[in-house]
């Protein structure tokens, strides 16, 4: 019997293609919703890869021996054109990996580099690297020669992109509660503390936000809910290293860092706060009228989730609900709060009524002995943390089942999103 006829998916967002009778879940490559998967004509492909050439003029030969790597358009193929020791070769412009302009690299030896991930390619073959995450892709070759002086490349592929079958990272899919591979709706609730209190943690001192997140993820437990305590002192991660600065498409999900640096530890926060988590509490002191520079260390990492709403209309934080314990010895709590809460609603977390307490002794009495017996003997703050929770919890079980933002976001007004109105410089 013969076997069904496969059809092949394209990502419009990473160029990835799967095949498959309807788009994947999610994109293997990047997590790109199925909406942005288009069907893939190979016949049309292979058409292109026919072996008809058709040269192009792209310039004069001397000119453009002078950069090693640059972009150039072929007709509507853009294409990575390469200068080695005076000899010419052409590659695809666009990388296997997500897409990154790999006319806009540089030569490494032999190989091209890609300014996003840094993926090398064979300037000449199309070969990834040895020892390189993309060993065993091939990114597209093209035909060049020179004749009186031009340079002629021709559009047609020579060789065809090839993509090594990877086992995506186990983050790239995240499965909500009450979908296949989540949790059932009935299972218990889960409550993520997140402390991003900074510390000598071999010399632990008394931390007032992570006391009271304490009772909080305590008073989790009494009501039921699974808890997950995490304490961003002890984990070991790298800074956001700006790939969003590169380009929006750079910046990825799971993290650019996460996926290249199997030491990094911000996978941890990833796993608890968007995979795993119900509900997220985050405790911070403040510092200087600000939250603690470990909050900000994670949130930088963290605009890969929201990015995903930009460029792949993917909402990792549909029914997430957020609250925030805030203390300190000195003021500023609401505008620390406002910051803590435009940032969680810009992932698409939801809160609860009152989303945040917060204690601080304010100007005049930034006495830190006093603030700690205040802290540890007031039924007050400590029934604060757990009225939190509850909030939380109650917000967290009428939102189970109810379906929010799972469609398409207008993006008009949104950041790195261009408007259909055509600016005028
Ligand atoms: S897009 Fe080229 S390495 Fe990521």
């Amino acid at each position: 019997m013969a076997a069904a006829t496969e059809r092949a998916w394209c990502c419009t967002v990473c160029g990835h293609v799967y095949r498959g009778d309807a788009p994947p879940e999610c994109c293997p490559s990047c997590g790109a919703a199925p909406t942005e998967f288009e069907p893939y004509d190979e016949a049309q492909e292979s058409a292109a890869a026919a072996p008809a050439i058709e040269w192009q003029d792209v310039g004069a030969a001397e000119e453009l021996a002078r950069q090693p790597v640059q972009e150039i358009e072929v007709g509507h193929t853009t294409i990575a054109l390469v200068c080695r020791d005076g000899q010419f070769s052409a590659i695809s412009g666009k990388c296997n990996h997500v897409g990154g302009p790999l006319g806009h690299g540089h030569l490494e030896g032999e190989h091209v580099v890609c300014p996003w991930h840094s993926w090398r390619f064979d300037g000449a073959t199309g070969e990834g690297k040895t020892g390189c995450a993309c060993e065993g892709d091939k990114v597209p070759t093209y035909a060049v020669k020179v004749e009186n002086g031009r340079v002629l490349v021709s559009a047609a592929e020579a060789t065809p992109r090839v993509h090594k079958p990877r086992t995506p990272h186990p983050l790239t899919k995240i499965a909500l509660r009450g979908q296949p591979g989540g949790p059932a709706v009935t299972d218990p609730l889960r409550v993520v503390g997140i402390s991003t209190t900074n510390m000598d943690v071999s010399n632990p001192r008394y931390s007032t936000s992570d006391r009271l997140l304490n009772e909080a993820l305590g008073r989790a437990r009494d009501c039921g809910a699974e808890t997950r305590l995490v304490r961003l002192a002890e984990l070991q991660f790298r800074a956001c290293e700006g790939y969003y600065s590169k380009s929006s498409r750079a910046c990825i999900w799971p993290c650019s860092i996460t996926q290249m640096d199997p030491a990094d530890q911000m996978q941890v926060v990833y796993d608890a706060f968007v995979r795993w988590g119900d509900i997220v509490i985050v405790a911070t002191p403040i510092r200087w009228g600000q939250a603690s520079s470990l909050y900000y260390k994670m949130v930088e990492r963290m605009n890969c989730i929201q990015n995903q709403e930009t460029i792949a209309n993917r909402h990792l934080m549909r029914t997430k609900v957020v609250g925030l314990i805030i203390t300190g010895g000195q003021d500023n709590i609401q505008a620390v709060a406002g910051q803590m809460l435009t940032f969680f609603g810009e992932l698409g977390c939801q809160f609860p009524q009152y989303p945040f307490i917060a204690h601080s002794r304010g100007w005049s009495a930034e006495d830190m002995e006093n603030n700690v017996r205040y802290v540890e003997e007031s039924k007050d703050l400590h029934e604060a943390a757990a009225g939190l929770v509850d909030r939380c919890l109650d917000t967290c079980r009428a939102l189970l089942g109810v379906s929010i933002g799972a469609g398409h976001v207008p993006r008009g007004g949104r950041k790195a999103h261009e408007l259909d109105v055509h600016a005028q410089i």
